[in-house]
């Protein structure tokens, strides 16, 4: 579970100060996902969740002639974003809760969200506000993971600590949205229309380089579940842990690589 006020504190601070890892181990989704959100140049884009602004940042250099905005809870994420994208004529950032928000003078024809919307406090009134703001007929897309049991990075983790295994279908959290007829529903009560699923496999990059094992047990040290616990050991116990999870990457590594099977959903609908 990760709650909004986790991510306005201590969890949007170590997304915003590790975002390019983040974005290097989502980076087999990202292609779909920009793939399925197409061209939207000359259009009005909204992207729910920002984070960082990867998504907003890749569309915003394709598509010149388009007005796009970013929407986080996480002020130090929205710094990175505004950050990254001075270069930039056609996008912004706002910290704002997207469930509440209500722009004046933006109405957005394209939706989309990495890995952003399942940490909604009140899923159905969150979507039934993004589908109020938007223009009628937009387009919804966003991805989230599938099932834990096709996540083998969290679930092996959650193991080796010892973390209480994650849950599904309890927003807000990781795999809040996994199960597709739960999803489904929230879309419904809110009034989205031609819902689908697309399942998406992709390799989620935990570490890379000339020590890949030990990069990757940084990357699970700052985000993720392991993080808040490896935080609350002491030096003998996060030693110990150290010891599992270096056995455990290196299982995982291939070359300089080590990458987990991740599965997604890309979720597509229309306001
Ligand atoms: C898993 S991160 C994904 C970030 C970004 N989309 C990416 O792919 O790097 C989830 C994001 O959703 C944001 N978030 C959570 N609840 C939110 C809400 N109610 N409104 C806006 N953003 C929210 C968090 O602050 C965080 O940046």
């Amino acid at each position: 579970m990760t709650t909004g006020s986790e991510w306005r504190q201590q969890v949007g601070r170590s997304w915003a100060d590790n975002y390019r890892l983040t974005d290097r181990a989502f980076s087999g989704l990202t292609e779909r996902l920009l793939g399925r959100i197409g061209g939207c140049d000359g259009k009005a884009g909204l992207d729910i969740g920002c984070g960082a602004g990867e998504l907003s940042l890749a569309l915003a250099r394709g598509n010149p002639q388009s007005r796009l905005v970013g929407v986080d809870v996480s002020a130090d994420l929205v710094a990175a974003a505004r950050l990254r994208s001075e270069a930039l004529e056609n996008v912004s950032f706002v910290e704002a809760d997207a469930a509440h928000w209500k722009p004046n003078d933006f109405a957005p024809d394209v939706l989309y969200s990495r890995h952003g919307v399942m940490f909604f406090d009140v899923p159905v009134m969150a979507f039934a506000n993004l589908r109020q703001i938007a223009q009628p007929g937009a387009r919804l897309v966003f991805s989230c993971f599938r099932s834990a049991s096709l996540n083998p990075w969290a679930t092996e983790l959650a193991r080796l600590l010892e973390l209480p295994q994650v849950g599904e279908g309890i927003a807000p959290g990781p795999f809040a949205f996994a199960d597709q007829s739960y999803v489904r529903g929230i879309l419904d009560n809110a009034g989205w229309r031609s819902i689908a699923f697309e399942e998406v496999d992709f390799a989620y990059v935990a570490g890379a380089g000339e020590d890949p094992v030990g990069d990757a047990l940084q990357f699970f040290g700052r985000i993720g579940p392991a993080a808040p616990a490896m935080r609350a050991l002491d030096d003998s116990g996060r030693k110990r842990a150290e010891d599992w999870l270096r056995t455990w990457l290196e299982d995982h590594r291939s070359g300089n690589l080590v990458a987990f099977e991740a599965a997604a959903w890309i979720v597509t609908a229309h306001a």
